[in-house]
């Protein structure tokens, strides 16, 4: 299913290069733009019991894992992780729509640390933003795989 998935959304050496490419200038975005993620979430009523007073070990957790994906790291280590956190989530009883939907809410936000970059000119950014769209798209559907595979277990 794997090498299919990465087919079907032509992840090749090209998107790995552009998304490796723009990463030390996200890397250091990451943290405010997963505390503005997280600002959204505290302040969805069944989300917010979930996440708030947690920033900390939340975020740290988190970045870890959008490094393994946008670095292009799709090796073992990062699939186990992905199903291990799909699996965590449906365990906190985070509703699939939210997981599924926050993948967007932080697109969005990874666009527009780009585009609101002074040292990242168009053609670099557009690029980046293709091979983000594609790992995301990646990984929510391992993460779905996982998370709705643990409903019929
Ligand atoms: C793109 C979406 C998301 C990603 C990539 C993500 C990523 C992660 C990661 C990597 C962990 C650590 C899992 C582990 O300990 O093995 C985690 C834990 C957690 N996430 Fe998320 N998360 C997402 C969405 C959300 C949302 C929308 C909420 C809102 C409630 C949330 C709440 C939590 C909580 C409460 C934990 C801690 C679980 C625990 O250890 O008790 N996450 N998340």
């Amino acid at each position: 299913m794997i090498p299919q998935y990465r087919d079907f959304l032509e992840i090749d050496a090209e998107t790995i290069r552009d998304a490796r490419r723009i990463w030390p200038v996200l890397e250091p975005e990451l943290s405010s733009i997963l505390q503005a993620f997280y600002d959204r979430t505290d302040a969805v009523e069944h989300l917010g019991n979930k996440t708030r007073g947690r920033r900390g070990p939340l975020i740290s957790k988190q970045s870890r894992h959008w490094k393994l994906l946008l670095t292009g790291q799709l090796d073992t280590d990062y699939i186990n992780s992905t199903i291990n956190t799909a699996l965590k989530h449906r365990e906190i009883d985070l509703p699939f729509d939210w997981y599924i939907n926050s993948y967007l809410v932080l697109g969005d936000m990874f666009r527009r640390a780009l585009d609101n970059h002074s040292e990242v000119d168009r053609g670099t950014a557009l690029a980046a933003h293709a091979a983000i769209y594609k790992l995301i798209a990646f990984d929510m559907a391992v993460a779905s795989v996982a998370y709705n595979s643990a409903l019929v277990d």
